[in-house]
């Protein structure tokens, strides 16, 4: 898995300019005072076995190749961010290339920084999956639930994952498509008061495919960064390019080669 930087050689200059505008952006945001949250831990950490069943890294040797190329992006967003914290969305150019498995292991990677915590969103309504992989069960329900019901209440959704510093909100009951709720201003409003809420809280949006449905575009609006990961060998650099265009360049950190099993 290789994360292609937009300033290499088929990109042009002019994003690498935007890109820097972006972190520049970011920095202009009014500090937040907030201190650093420290989470109560409930049970025992997974042990690596179990993480890898999870599809999932951690700090043996063993996934050392994998665990770094997460690591760098993850260097490469604080690069962007700044002394902020922010929301990543993570989208594939088509279905199967592997988001959501980047999504849960970027989350894993900033939360392997003692200094921060991570907060995974399933946002792919239709056929939504981090629960089950995590081997999580949703008793509280989850997005679609609270913007059904806001009465739920943010914290109840909210879930331990058995990885220190991570959790999960599970997409919840499944529907067609995703648009109607993450244009709405409750949504907003949600991703906004779970970014606040902690200053050293990072959030990463999951989303589904890019081809084929509106949803990955309207959740770019909610996020300050959108990675996108192609399918090693599968996408085509075509598709590829086609996939980016549907983003602002100063939201694009970069694209990530992935070769799914
Ligand atoms: N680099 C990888 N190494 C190991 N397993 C992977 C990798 N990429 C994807 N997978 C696995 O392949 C399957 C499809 O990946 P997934 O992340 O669900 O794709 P998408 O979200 O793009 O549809 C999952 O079982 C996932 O755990
Ligand atoms: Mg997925």
């Amino acid at each position: 898995m290789t994360m292609k930087n937009l300033e290499g050689d088929n990109m042009s200059d002019r994003i690498s300019e935007v890109l820097q505008t972006a972190a520049h952006n970011l920095e202009l945001r009014k500090s937040s005072s907030q201190s650093i949250a420290r989470m109560h831990e409930q049970g025992g950490a997974l042990a690596p076995i179990q993480l890898e069943q999870r599809r999932m890294i951690h700090r043996e040797e063993s996934v050392r190749q994998q665990s770094d190329a997460f690591r760098e992006i993850r260097t490469r967003l604080l690069a962007m961010g700044g002394h902020e914290n922010f929301v990543t969305l993570v989208v594939a150019v088509s279905p199967h290339s592997g988001s959501s498995f980047v999504a849960r292991n970027l989350a894993a990677a900033f939360a392997f920084d003692e200094a921060k915590t991570s907060l995974l969103i399933d946002c792919n309504v239709r056929y939504p999956n981090q629960h089950k992989v995590m081997g999580v069960e949703p008793t509280h329900g989850g997005l679609i639930d609270l913007m059904d019901h806001p009465a739920i209440g943010i914290e109840s959704i909210i879930y331990h994952t058995g990885v220190p510093h991570l959790r999960l909100i599970p997409a919840g009951k499944s529907r067609e498509s995703g648009s109607e709720y993450f244009t709405s201003h409750r949504m907003r409003a949600v991703i906004d008061s779970l970014r606040s809420r902690y200053a050293d809280r990072y959030l990463f949006l999951d989303g589904p495919a890019i081809k084929g449905a509106p949803d990955a575009r309207i959740l770019a609006d909610l996020a300050d960064f959108v990675v996108v990961v192609a399918g090693y060998g599968k996408d085509t650099p075509g598709a590829i390019s086609q996939a980016l265009s549907h983003f602002e360049p100063n939201k694009l950190a970069g694209v990530v080669f992935n070769q799914a099993p």
